[in-house]
């Protein structure tokens, strides 16, 4: 049986992002049961309707990745109680048709969502808001379990390398729940 494929997606384009780090934990926790790919989406551009048709090389690749894929993972940071702009602005690429045969790259695909920040929320607010977006594009959600990180730094060593130690469970079950939610 072919390899299961996750292509994860972080909403911060930060070197040592906490999300990123914690999309690397992750998939060291998924380990042999799948491939599993961070997306790099730096060089996307900004939409603009001008240009969308034929797509950027940068979006034309992006997209190639998540139909390969058999599930996508979303780590985000919460910025002013929503999701980052970088994400929304990827997300509307992918909202978008591929051709004038083939629809967009998100319709029925399983989704995962965590987040970790460091105050209190934990991302809550801007992960209800990324659903929402998602669930509007008909894609897949897993709404339960998702993963909710407050206080982000009291799972960091001094230098913000992230230890992941009271949610490391939490993000084991996830990763469990998701392998079986993709298969579903
Ligand atoms: C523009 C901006 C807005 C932010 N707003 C929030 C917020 O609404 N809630 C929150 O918990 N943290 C907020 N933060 C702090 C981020 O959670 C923090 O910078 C976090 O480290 C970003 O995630 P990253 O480490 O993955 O880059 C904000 C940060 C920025 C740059």
């Amino acid at each position: 049986m072919e390899q299961k494929r996750i292509v994860a997606i972080v909403g911060s384009l930060r070197k040592n992002s906490y999300n990123r780090q914690l999309a690397l934990v992750a998939r060291d926790i998924v380990g042999d049961r799948a491939i599993f790919d961070i997306i790099d989406y730096a060089d996307v551009p900004m939409l603009n309707q001008d240009i969308e048709y034929p797509a950027p090389d940068a979006v034309r690749r992006v997209r190639e990745q998540i139909k390969a894929a058999n599930g996508v993972w979303f780590f985000t940071p919460e910025y002013n109680h929503s999701y980052p702009g970088v994400l929304k602005n990827l997300i509307d690429w992918l909202s978008r048709p591929v051709s004038k045969e083939e629809r967009h790259v998100l319709i029925k695909k399983p989704v995962a969502i965590s987040g970790a920040s460091p105050g209190m929320g934990g991302t809550l607010i801007a992960q209800d808001l990324l659903v929402m977006l998602l669930s509007t594009l008909n894609a897949s959600v897993m709404n339960a379990p998702r993963l909710t990180i407050p206080n982000i730094t009291q799972q960091t060593d001094e230098t913000g390398h992230l230890l992941i130690t009271t949610s490391l469970p939490y993000l084991q079950k996830q990763a469990d729940s998701f392998l079986e939610f993709m298969e579903a």
